[in-house]
């Protein structure tokens, strides 16, 4: 489930064999972890490693590298813009990394997030519980089936970042797949229209935020089901689809991250790609 690469550099280019590891065992749903990749703060950007730089209501603090505007951060003047600048140096960093390991083309850069509040000891409804197992679905941005890939970097002096990652994702679609839905028709329209979701939810969305919730509201599968134990170092990086592994993040602080989006066609094997595979035990078309 973890595939260690011994990646030492932002930018490529990179082994052709190093490459060629990477995109089998991302597909197939591993997570790529890189211990000696660390993400490094200036000097200056330490006074950033602390909890009050959120504002208290969001999970994250997150950037859109497309207009520059950061949401979620109690900083404002002079101290908000160089917090902006180091989830932009983060994230651009992380596409060239993404572009140069990869051979997808057109990834789409989304957004940046820092995550700078303890895991452990926060408190949430089950649906936003993060520390349970699940899938990452979208509330409020309809994918239509095209992946979430995301780049995440433990920028903390000394916590580890600890993980639960969990069963193959056809293993848990094949167990929830029968209590969910069916969807009701008007639903996604009705979002669409409230202005609730941005563009309409496909049959996938639905399925998909469904099997999301059913995960975590489900006891014996979050106590009983196989999952390994996962450490991520202080100063080290990780990437994982975060649409097809189950993962849950038990502990840690001080983490910045970058989502990806990607159409499935870009796969080198689509039919891994949750949606195919939901189609395939389904027997629907779903977006
Ligand atoms: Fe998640």
């Amino acid at each position: 489930m973890i595939e260690e690469l011994p990646l030492t550099q932002w930018q490529g280019p990179f082994d052709a064999a190093v490459k060629a590891r990477a995109l089998e065992a991302l597909e197939s749903g591993s997570v790529l972890y890189f211990p000696q990749l660390p993400f490094r703060l200036l000097e200056s950007e330490t006074e950033f490693l602390d909890a009050r730089v959120a504002d208290g209501k969001a999970k994250n603090i997150s950037l859109d590298h497309t207009t520059g505007k950061m949401q979620a951060s109690s900083l404002t003047g002079e101290r908000a813009v160089r917090l902006a600048a180091l989830m932009e140096r983060f994230g651009s960093s992380a596409a060239t990394l993404v572009n140069d390991l990869l051979p997808y083309q057109n990834v789409e850069r989304a957004r940046t997030s820092f995550r700078p509040v303890q895991v452990k000891g926060r408190s949430y409804s089950k649906i936003s519980d993060d520390r349970l197992l699940h899938i990452d679905a979208f509330p409020t941005r309809p994918m239509h089936g095209r992946r979430i890939l995301r780049f995440f970097a433990n920028v903390a002096p000394s916590s580890p970042r600890h993980w639960h990652v969990g069963q193959p994702f056809e293993e848990f679609a094949r167990r929830f797949l029968p209590q969910v839905g069916p969807h009701l028709p008007g639903k996604s329209w009705l979002y669409e229209k409230l202005g609730v979701t941005r563009g309409k939810r496909s049959l996938y969305d639905e399925l998909m935020l469904s099997l999301h919730d059913a995960g975590k509201l489900d006891s014996d599968f979050q106590s009983n089901s196989q999952h390994q134990n996962v450490i991520f170092a202080p100063g080290s990086c990780w990437l994982v689809f975060t649409d097809q592994v189950l993962h849950a993040a038990l502990g840690g602080e001080f983490a910045l991250e970058q989502t990806f989006h990607l159409d499935v066609a870009q796969m080198r094997e689509p039919a891994r790609a949750p949606i195919r595979v939901l189609e395939r035990l389904s027997g629907k078309a779903l977006a």
